[in-house]
């Protein structure tokens, strides 16, 4: 029986209601209730499980499905009245579910609680999550190919330390991005197999006494298997951890081409034009256009490793088995998944619309003898030691410095003063188009091996 002045899940033992701040304190209904379509699944999993095993009729059982189908269109039509007092999305549905179709809505309960079933109902929502989110991976992905694969002539100067290194070309700076992006996805197909197991069966830590039949409810869910250990089944969060871990990597990665997108976008750079429609202009300096949306997933970047700590130090010296510490898992957890989600949708729409300037690349490719190695490999292939011969290029490079000439500019008797062997073919080796097509092997710079990454690389993305 309830008990009017108590919470009616637990009001027998109790002899007071909760106090109005707990109560308030203590509830996860406003953020939890996002986890709706996943708790319904559950509950009709598991009353069909209940209903095989023949703890409920099959008439109870269509009754509850039918209860629960009309609740999660009340939710969907906005009819649906959340309560504080009732903590969570899981109370807060049984209890409607009692209100539609009376005392058979108490049953559903049977053989469970709401540690092994808030642990599915995040199973759920996070691995529907990580297959949206690989979509968009796979559209960012798509973009950045298309784009290298259209710009696997134009060059740029490569860069080390952020000084100009050697001639690469823009292609294969953005095949780049590519490979850390394919990583990426691996890691949350990877993550995705250790989410997807079945925690429904452990009840509230220690399994129940009912037949019940988990590989029938796990397969009802599409889940890979039942977990092993009950007690570990209600405890376990190291799928959310895992989960922003490989967040975090992205994240990282992503303000890692924000940052060269914001540099490439500024007059000192000028080397990329972002589409206005991704830009903002300034209330006061009329010639501003800032690039808000790379700088924003670059700050964005924050919370996300926030959450990771947050999820770990959470976990951190919990004993078995579920504890209430653990409701704290959603809101990191969800504010990551929401943050990686719009932070991939800004990269993937704008990564289109990149657009290089190559003129500007290349002549900024021309400055800064970038190609200083090409002439220490052409006097190797002349028969000198590769450690003379960096010795040479950098008195060639000193006298280039104090002419304010670079090495394609010297004339052939400028450069013999440093090489006698140097004959005429060395323009062909000192020009930007020589250098990147000598860099002609699997992962190198050259134009043909960066179309051949470009198709490569859309093959795998056909795979998935
Ligand atoms: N709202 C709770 C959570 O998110 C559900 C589980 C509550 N279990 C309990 N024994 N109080 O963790």
């Amino acid at each position: 029986m309830s008990n009017d002045k108590t919470n009616s899940a637990w009001g027998g033992r109790f002899s007071e209601a909760t106090d109005a701040f707990v109560q308030r304190f203590t509830a996860s209904v406003e953020f939890d209730q996002r986890m709706y379509a996943q708790d319904i699944e559950g509950s009709v999993a598991h009353a069909t499980m209940l209903a095989k095993v023949g703890v409920l009729t099959e008439g109870e059982r269509d009754d509850i499905i039918k209860g629960l189908g009309e609740i999660k269109a009340d939710i969907e039509a906005g009819n649906f009245e959340w309560s504080i007092a009732l903590e969570d999305v899981h109370m807060n549905i049984e209890a409607a579910l009692t209100k539609k179709i009376g005392i058979t809505g108490k049953k559903l309960h049977t053989g469970r609680s709401r540690n092994d079933q808030v642990a599915t109902d995040i199973r759920l929502y996070l691995r529907s999550e990580i297959d949206a989110l690989s979509l968009e991976l796979t559209r960012l992905q798509e973009g950045l190919i298309n784009l290298a694969a259209a710009q696997a002539d134009t060059i740029m100067p490569g860069f080390t330390h952020l000084q100009t290194a050697q001639p690469v070309t823009f292609g294969h700076h953005l095949l780049a991005w590519n490979e850390m992006l394919e990583r990426d996805y691996a890691r949350l197909q990877d993550c995705r197999k250790r989410v997807n197991v079945l925690p429904l069966g452990a009840a509230a830590l220690a399994g129940t006494t009912y037949p019940i039949d988990r590989h029938y409810t796990a397969e009802l869910l599409g889940f890979d298997a039942p977990t092993e250990n009950s007690l570990d089944s209600v405890s376990d969060r190291d799928f959310a951890i895992e989960f922003n871990a490989d967040a975090a990597i992205i994240m990282m990665h992503l303000s890692r081409f924000s940052e060269e997108l914001v540099l490439w976008a500024s007059a000192q750079f000028n080397f990329i034009e972002l589409p206005d429609r991704f830009c903002t202009g300034s209330s006061i300096m009329p010639q501003k256009k800032n690039p808000d949306v790379p700088e924003l997933v670059r700050g964005k970047s924050g919370r996300v490793f926030g959450h990771l700590f947050s999820l770990l130090t959470l976990m951190k010296s919990q004993p078995l088995a579920y504890n209430k510490d653990n409701q704290e898992d959603k809101e990191p957890l969800f504010d990551t998944i929401d943050t990686l989600a719009g932070s991939l949708r800004a990269f993937a729409d704008m990564m289109p619309s990149v657009s290089p300037k190559k003129e500007v690349m290349r002549e900024a490719a021309l400055r800064g003898f970038s190609t200083a190695t090409d002439l220490a490999d052409y006097l190797v292939r002349k028969g000198v030691a590769f450690r003379d011969s960096h010795e040479v290029v950098g008195s060639a490079v000193g006298y280039g410095v104090k002419t304010g000439k670079d090495l394609a500019e010297m004339t052939l008797e400028e450069l013999q003063q440093f090489g006698s062997m140097i004959t005429e073919d060395v323009f062909d080796v000192l020009t930007l188009e020589g250098s990147v097509s000598a860099r002609d092997h699997i992962g190198g710079t050259a134009p043909n091996q960066v179309r051949a990454a470009a198709k490569r690389a859309t093959e795998k993305l056909a795979q998935r």
